[in-house]
C-alpha cells in the first residue's frame, strides 16, 4: 500500500491509474478505523480496480466545543488494517494541506436545507464542513465511486445531493451500518462511554427498532411515536436530541403514500453524542 501526504504525490499516482483506465473506489474517513469502516473498504475492493482511503480528522466539521483535539489518531493500527484490507493508497494530509488557506479562509460547499435538520440543527456549521472537506476529496482522488456507511445517513443524503447538484460524475454508494454484538452501531466514539454508559447505549437501537415495528404494524401517528421514542430515551438516561421518521430518500417528513421510510435518533450519553437509524418499508 502506498502512502500520499501531499496533493501532488496523490495526483500523481491517480494520473497512473487513470492513463491505465483503471477504475478508482474511494473511502474518506477519519481513521481510528473499526469493523465498520473496514466493510467499506473491502466493499471498494470488490467494485473497483484501485482502492483509495483518506485519514483526515476535518476541523472545519467540529463544533468550538466539540471534541476535534480528543477524536482518537491511530495511524499505525490503521495503515496495518488497510494493508490487511488490500487497500492501494492511503491519502493522509494535513491541514495545511487540505486547507492551505486555513479552514475559515476556503470556499465551501453548503447544501442548505438538508445540512440544516436533525443533526445540523444541533451542530450548526457540521454539514457544510463535511460537504466541503468531501468536495476537495472528490476533486483530489477523482474516484469513479465512493462508498459510505449508512451509520451517518444524513451524511450520506446530503453527499447524495452535493453530487447531484454539482454534477460530479461520481457514483456514491451506502453500505449498511455494522453493529457490536449487542446492536450499538460501531463508531470511534463510543470508545469515549464509560462502562455504565456503554451498557445502555444500545437501547438507542433498540428504540429505534420499536419504532420501526410500531409502523410495521400499522400505526400512522409519526408525531405520537416520535415523542414517546423521546421520552423513553430520557427514562433510560439518555439526553435525547431527536428521534424522527422521515423519507428514506431526501429526509423530508413522509406523507401518506410514502412507504420507504428511514428512522433517526441522536442522543447523548454523559459526554458521547450517539447517533443511529434504521430503514423502514411499509405497505
Ligand atoms: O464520516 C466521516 O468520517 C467524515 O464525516 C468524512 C466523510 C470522512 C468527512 O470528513
Amino acid at each position: 500500500m502506498i502512502s500520499a501526504r501531499t496533493a501532488d504525490d496523490l495526483r500523481a499516482r491517480i494520473r497512473e491509474w487513470r492513463v491505465r483506465e483503471n477504475r478508482i473506489a474511494f473511502v474518506p474517513t477519519m481513521g481510528n478505523l473499526h469493523a465498520g469502516h473496514l466493510r467499506l473498504v473491502r466493499h471498494a475492493r470488490a467494485i473497483a480496480d484501485r482502492v483509495v482511503v483518506s485519514i483526515f480528522v476535518n476541523p472545519m466539521q467540529f463544533g468550538p466545543t466539540e471534541d476535534f483535539t480528543r477524536y482518537p489518531r491511530t495511524l499505525e493500527a490503521d495503515r496495518a488494517a488497510l494493508m490487511e484490507a488490500d487497500a492501494d493508497l492511503l491519502f493522509v494530509p494535513d491541514v495545511e494541506v487540505v486547507y492551505p488557506r486555513g479552514p475559515e479562509q476556503t470556499t465551501r460547499v453548503e447544501v442548505p436545507g438538508l445540512g440544516d435538520i436533525l443533526c445540523g440543527a444541533s451542530r450548526p456549521g457540521h454539514f457544510a464542513g463535511v460537504t466541503t472537506v468531501v468536495a476537495k476529496l472528490f476533486n483530489l482522488v477523482q474516484p469513479d465511486t465512493v462508498v459510505f456507511g449508512e451509520k451517518d445517513y444524513q451524511q450520506l443524503v446530503i453527499i447524495r445531493r452535493m453530487v447531484e447538484d454539482l454534477n460530479m460524475p461520481i457514483g456514491i454508494e451506502g453500505i449498511a451500518t455494522v453493529r457490536e454484538p449487542d446492536g450499538l452501531a460501531m463508531s470511534s466514539r463510543n470508545r469515549y462511554l464509560q462502562a455504565g454508559e456503554r451498557a445502555t447505549a444500545p437501547h438507542l437501537y433498540q428504540l429505534l427498532c420499536e419504532v420501526r415495528n410500531q409502523l410495521v404494524a400499522g400505526e400512522r401517528n409519526y408525531a405520537a411515536v416520535e415523542r414517546a421514542a423521546l421520552e423513553a430515551l430520557a427514562r433510560l438516561g439518555f439526553e435525547p436530541d431527536y428521534v424522527s421518521i422521515r423519507r428514506a430518500a431526501d429526509l423530508a417528513s413522509p406523507g401518506a403514500a410514502d412507504q420507504v421510510l428511514r428512522v433517526l435518533g441522536a442522543a447523548r450519553l454523559g459526554a458521547t453524542r450517539l447517533i443511529d437509524n434504521i430503514g423502514i418499508s411499509i405497505a
